[in-house]
């Protein structure tokens, strides 16, 4: 790309992972998103009910390939630079509706987390804030090649966090967000912007070999 050559604002897909309405993750990824907005990237906020799909069930992938939600969160994942998820922690891990939905989209070819910056929040009413299940969720996201930001950010005694403009109650933890997704940001800007710096972070095996048990759908 030539120096003056500028690739245009940077493209984040946010979304919280839980499906209830009142999900403190969908208020932490609003939060996000707003973060994000203030920075001058492109947000696309998503929901978790725009990428409803049923349980991963080989047959069915073999029957009828993939489904919609499937097809709609991996063009939403090919659409932007990085994505923020902000997850629940269920049972000290990965809620299932996510993982069933990594599960699919990793069926897609080329599957698209494997050149995504990701950054990982929490929401939880526990004093831990669901960190663990962010640990959890680092797994298959880089087994998929995805950038996993160091940095998380995990927000205990969700259910007392927000204020009711959307902020956090304590300033102290909504400064040290601001600064985590700016600092986010800034990596996934290098990485974007100064192409001479790409190298390969990541090794997925899975893209190089057409033997028939990995094949991957395509639509
Ligand atoms: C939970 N919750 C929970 N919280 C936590 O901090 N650690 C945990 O291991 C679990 N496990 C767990 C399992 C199941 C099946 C449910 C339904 C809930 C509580 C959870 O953090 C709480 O319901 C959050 O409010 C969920 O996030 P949303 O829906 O507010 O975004």
């Amino acid at each position: 790309m030539p120096m003056d050559a500028h690739p245009g604002p940077l493209r984040v897909l946010v979304f919280g992972a839980a499906l209830r309405a009142e999900s403190t993750n969908a208020r932490l990824a609003s939060l996000v998103a707003r973060l994000v907005a203030d920075t001058g990237a492109t947000v696309d906020h998503a929901v978790m009910r725009d990428f409803d799909m049923p349980l991963y069930d080989g047959d069915v992938e073999a029957a009828e390939g993939l489904p919609h939600g499937a097809f709609a969160l991996r063009d939403r994942l090919e659409r932007c630079d990085a994505f923020v998820i902000s997850s629940p922690e269920y049972n000290g891990s990965v809620p299932g509706a996510l993982k069933n939905a990594l599960d699919w989209v990793s069926r897609v070819q080329p599957q698209p987390f494997k050149t995504k910056h990701a950054l990982l929040v929490s929401a939880s009413p526990s004093l831990v804030g669901g960190n663990r299940g962010l640990w959890a969720l680092r797994v298959p996201l880089e087994h998929l090649g995805t950038r996993v930001y160091p940095d998380m950010f995990s927000l205990a005694r969700a259910h007392q966090g927000f204020t009711a403009d959307g902020q956090l109650t304590d300033s102290g933890l909504q400064q040290r967000l601001t600064e985590t997704v700016t600092a986010f940001l800034s990596l996934v800007e290098a990485d974007v912007r100064y192409v001479c710096l790409e190298r390969r972070w990541y090794e997925f095996l899975g893209d190089r070999t057409e033997a028939p048990v990995t094949q991957r759908a395509e639509d």
